[in-house]
């Protein structure tokens, strides 16, 4: 018997949708139904773009008898609302990232999904990508022995040069810590599991900052939250990481996350990308070897696909509520870190998800 795609509803028409409906709508086990927006204008060209059948509003989409499952695609400050309202109507929802902008917040959204009986997942899933997952493999089979610690690097002038509405990236649930944190935090959540406790050091120096692109090129506008957050973190399992998260450097420097354990040290690809090689560099070696990644990369909308054929399954999906939770608790504790001087504990916890297989293909149907 032939079993119909997974029913899914996009709400948030904007920039990542294109990256978003692109995959979505190729993943065989899966059917857009219906884009929706605020902007009713954004649902019907993204719609007519993608060749999804149906746009309209939010409550459009809710409301969608085929929809099984809201993919969350609006701002941050929308996060919370969109996905509240997704779980009232009994979706499971997939969700960008932070899962939303306070831990109390994001705590009562896992608490409605589990009640509801509805699953919700949350972004990034690069994890899923073949550069991560292989990284993932590598560390697992003792490759670099017990890990001991990371260092991660993500320094640049920041995102209001190219995104042509970049206010939200510099108001609360923004900055550099909670764009592009989530990456870098969920990636060594995955390789080291859960944190411990975290402190930092964060820093402002600019109040305003002008748009570079778009219609709008030179309108100028605040800044709300730290871009120069500096980290650390410990972590349940004994190991320690350094953490750079700026938006105030005119050097670009992104996608460094190297793990050192007891016998070598081991560059991660890129967190921000699904795919690229390993390097490793055991101890007495001149220079790296490379490794290359193996799996899918198939891009955003893995973790929807995994999710999709977990809840059919019956089995966890991967890139968790949990996992996203834990990540935007590392935030919060991160930010009041910056704010106090002190260390602050990280309280929540997840289980590790498991590796893919290495021949896992969203573009490959499940069944
Ligand atoms: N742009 C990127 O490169 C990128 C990459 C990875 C993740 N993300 C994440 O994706 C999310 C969206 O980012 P974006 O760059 O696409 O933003 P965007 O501003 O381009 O698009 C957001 C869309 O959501 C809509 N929206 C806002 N509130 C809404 C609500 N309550 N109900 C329905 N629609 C609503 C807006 O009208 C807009 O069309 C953010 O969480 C961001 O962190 C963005």
């Amino acid at each position: 018997m032939t079993v119909p795609p997974f029913g899914i509803g996009v709400i948030g028409c904007g920039n990542i949708s294109n990256q978003y409906l692109r995959h979505l709508t190729a993943f065989p086990d899966l059917a857009v139904l219906i884009c929706a927006d605020l902007e009713a204008a954004r649902a019907k060209a993204q719609a007519a773009a993608y060749g999804v059948p149906e746009w309209g509003s939010p409550a459009d989409a809710l409301g969608h008898p085929g929809v099984q499952l809201i993919v969350n695609l609006t701002i941050p400050a929308a996060h919370a609302e969109v996905t509240a309202a997704a779980i009232a109507a009994g979706r499971h929802v997939w969700s960008e990232k932070p899962l939303t902008l306070d831990l109390a917040g994001g705590r009562a959204l896992l608490a409605a999904a589990a009640a509801a009986g509805v699953r919700i997942g949350c972004a990034p899933d690069t994890v899923l990508g073949a550069g991560l997952q292989s990284a993932r493999r590598l560390i697992d089979s003792g490759a670099i022995g017990t890990p001991l610690s990371a260092l991660t690097l993500l320094q640049g002038p920041g995102p209001q040069s190219w995104h042509p509405d970049p206010e939200f990236l510099f108001a609360p649930g923004a900055g550099p810590l909670f764009d592009l944190g989530p990456y870098y935090l969920s990636v060594l959540a995955v390789l080291f599991g859960p944190a411990l406790r975290v402190a930092a050091i964060g820093r402002r120096p600019r109040e305003s900052r002008v748009i570079g692109s778009g219609l709008r090129a030179g309108t100028e506008f605040a800044v709300a939250v730290p871009t120069y957050v500096a980290a650390l973190a410990e972590y349940v399992g004994g190991q320690a990481a350094s953490l750079l998260f700026s938006w105030d450097s005119p050097l670009h420097r992104s996608g460094f996350v190297e793990v050192t354990g007891t016998e070598a040290t081991f560059a991660v690809p890129d967190p921000n990308r699904f795919d690229g090689d390993l390097r490793v560099r055991r101890a007495g070696e001149a220079d790296w070897t490379v490794l290359p990644a193996t799996g899918a990369a198939a891009g955003r909308g893995t973790g929807v696909a995994d999710m999709a054929r977990a809840i059919r399954a019956g089995t966890a999906h991967r890139a968790s509520g949990d996992l996203g939770l834990h990540v935007l608790e590392m935030m919060t504790a991160i930010e009041r870190s910056a704010a106090s001087g002190a260390f602050e504990p990280v309280q929540t916890r997840f289980d590790t998800p498991a590796p893919l297989d290495p021949q896992w293909d969203p573009y490959v149907t499940a069944h």
